[in-house]
């Protein structure tokens, strides 16, 4: 089995609706009960096998995350990079800035706004297992126009829409997504969507329509904490785990 190294954590963006929180610092250095919000997706891609990391930066403070995390010796990582995204155009846009840190390897990417208070390790080695193949992890969630959604027919996705104004599943699509380097071909042939972003639900549905996507249900507590109702969910779920450990 190929074994999986190489992860990527994107913590650009604005933080723009946890304002004023991230009027003078960035949304993943707030605390999420003891630590800085940034350490649970570092902690999660560690623990599933990650050696080799790179962090995509944007917005304020970023000077700041040398200085927490520094060569990432503290997480067990042997590798720790960063790189800025100047300009805020979304996921695949960020995704698009690992190029040349993920060469030919297959990768796994979290958002630095997710948490989880479980493994994602089993997903991982299923994904090792046909690394040329792009693997997501879907939640329920109570709220599903705030996320990518995917609708599942007969056992398989059958397609994902972002927000989706009209209800067509609560499954979302988590922050995690795994994918086999040949993504950055599919990234260059995105176009931006109504926001002006370059959308990793594009990426997914590309994928799709190849048939070369796969997915499973994350079987733990997943949460955001890009809100002020999420950032509250992801505090007391940390708090609960920590407790019971
Ligand atoms: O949390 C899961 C959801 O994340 C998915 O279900 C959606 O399909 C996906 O689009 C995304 O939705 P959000 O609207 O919540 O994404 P947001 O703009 O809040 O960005 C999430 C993280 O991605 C954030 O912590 C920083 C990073 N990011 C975002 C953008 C737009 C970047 O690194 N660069 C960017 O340009």
């Amino acid at each position: 089995m190929k074994k999986i190294h190489k992860g990527v954590i994107l913590a650009g963006g604005m933080g723009t609706r946890l304002k004023p929180l991230t009027r003078v610092t960035n949304k993943h250095l707030l605390p999420v009960g003891e630590k800085p919000m940034i350490f649970y997706s570092i902690e999660t891609l560690v623990e599933a096998g990650i050696e080799e990391l790179l962090i995509v930066l944007g917005g304020e403070s970023v000077g700041d995350f040398v200085k927490l995390l520094g060569s990432g010796d503290e997480f067990g990582l042997n590798i720790l990079y960063y790189v800025y995204q100047s300009k805020a155009d979304g996921i695949a846009g960020a995704i698009k800035l690992a190029e040349r840190f993920v060469g030919q390897n297959s990768f796994v990417v979290m958002l630095g706004d997710n948490i989880v208070n479980k493994t994602i390790k089993p997903y991982v080695d299923k994904f090792a297992q046909s690394p040329d193949r792009a693997r997501i992890l879907l939640k329920e969630v109570e709220e599903p126009e705030r996320f990518g959604v995917a609708e599942i027919l007969n056992g398989k996705i059958n397609k994902i829409i972002e927000k989706p104004k009209e209800f067509i599943s609560n499954l979302a699509v988590t922050g995690i997504y795994m994918y086999p380097p040949d993504v950055f071909d599919v990234i260059r042939k995105l176009t931006p969507s109504a926001r002006g972003e370059f959308e990793v639900t594009d990426i997914n549905n590309a994928y799709l329509s190849k048939r070369r996507l796969d997915y499973d249900i994350f079987d733990g507590l997943w949460t955001d904490a890009g809100t002020f109702p999420s950032l509250r969910r992801a505090t007391e779920a940390v708090w609960d785990t920590e407790k019971k450990s």
